[in-house]
């Protein structure tokens, strides 16, 4: 593998291997992702394999801009034109119906995942190259998504090319809702608050009850474990009064009195762009166990509970 940076020399090289059907990693706002040409079956193939990633999980397809996002849709919901006007370019993705047309990307399904990220070198590769890129986190399946272009490298060490756009500024996954017919369904919650999606686009359906295995799941890709650190994650009520050695690793946020303890921030905005940063530290420094303080249970807290107990789930 090769991290390069996203200068002229760069971009020549990823489009050149994208052209070529293989795969390029690339920096977006929330997480970096492993990206192909959407619409190449030997391309597409080549993310899955890399990843280890069931078939029946689906592709968020990036785009440069709302007509090319149009196009990958058999209609455009009245929805789908205010989400896109409020949060596009950004981490937003919109599950739409599929363009009849379209071959390629989750064909067996009747829908495709849509953004536009925000971030330049995203936005530049997409140009540069004139494809739709499939692009999933840059992790291995199940694993933690990578917010650095070295996470990549860990993870999956035989991606050919790497483009180096420093961290990512959200570090957590976009959020993903299903504008495909009534009332808008969350899917997966992310960087754009619930609160948001509401003040735009009305009431919003929530997942029933928590993450469940199996054919029946709405968004296919929220398995119940998934964003897992290697050692074993465990949600605790409160770190300070846990028993720990040096084989535990702590995870907690501006609280005082826990030495050696990775603290994040109080607000959940700051604490997500942190939360795989630093699980992936702890990962790197041997500990077995890895205890992290309960975040609070309010609605602005719901991405970050959402992975910490998918990370949590055996
Ligand atoms: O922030 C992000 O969304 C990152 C960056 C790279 O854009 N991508 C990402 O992709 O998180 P991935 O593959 O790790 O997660 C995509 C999620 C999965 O839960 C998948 O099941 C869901 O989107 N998804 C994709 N296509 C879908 C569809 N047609 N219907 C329902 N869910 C879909
Ligand atoms: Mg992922």
């Amino acid at each position: 593998m090769t991290i390069v940076r996203p200068d002229a020399e760069g971009y020549r090289r990823a489009v050149e291997v994208l052209r070529a059907e293989s795969v390029v990693a690339f920096p977006t706002e929330t997480v970096y992702g492993l990206g192909a040409n959407a619409f190449s079956e030997k391309a597409v193939g080549e993310i899955y394999r890399l990843k280890n990633r069931p078939s029946w999980n689906p592709l968020i397809v990036h785009v440069a801009n709302v007509e090319a996002a149009r196009e990958l849709a058999e209609s455009w919901p009245v929805e789908a034109n205010e989400l896109a006007a409020q949060f596009w370019p950004g981490p937003l993705t919109l599950v739409l119906p599929r363009a009849r047309h379209l071959a390629g990307v989750g064909a067996s399904n009747n829908t495709i995942a849509v953004r536009i990220p925000d971030h330049e070198v995203a936005l530049r590769l997409l140009e540069e190259s004139g494809l739709a890129l499939a692009a999933p986190s840059a992790n291995r399946s199940e694993g933690i998504s990578p917010t650095t272009a070295e996470h990549v490298l860990r993870s999956l060490p035989d991606v050919p090319l790497v483009l180096d756009g420093g961290p990512a500024s959200w570090g957590i996954e976009s959020t993903v809702i299903d504008v495909t017919g009534g009332r808008p369904r969350l899917l997966r919650p992310g960087a754009i608050p619930l609160r948001e999606l509401r003040d735009v686009a009305g009431p919003v359906t929530l997942p029933d009850d928590g993450p469940s295995d199996g054919d029946a799941r709405p968004s296919p890709g929220m398995s119940r474990r998934h964003y897992a650190p290697r050692a074993t994650l465990t949600l605790v009520e409160d770190v300070r009064a846990a028993d720990r050695d040096e084989s535990v690793g702590v995870l907690t946020y501006e609280t005082a009195g826990v030495e050696g303890a990775e603290i994040l921030s109080a607000d959940p905005r700051e604490y997500a762009a942190d939360l795989y940063a630093a699980l992936h530290r702890l990962d790197d420094a041997g500990v077995t166990t890895i205890l992290v303080q309960e975040p609070p249970r309010s609605e602005d807290w719901l991405a970050v509970r959402d992975r910490l107990g998918r990370a949590a789930a055996k």
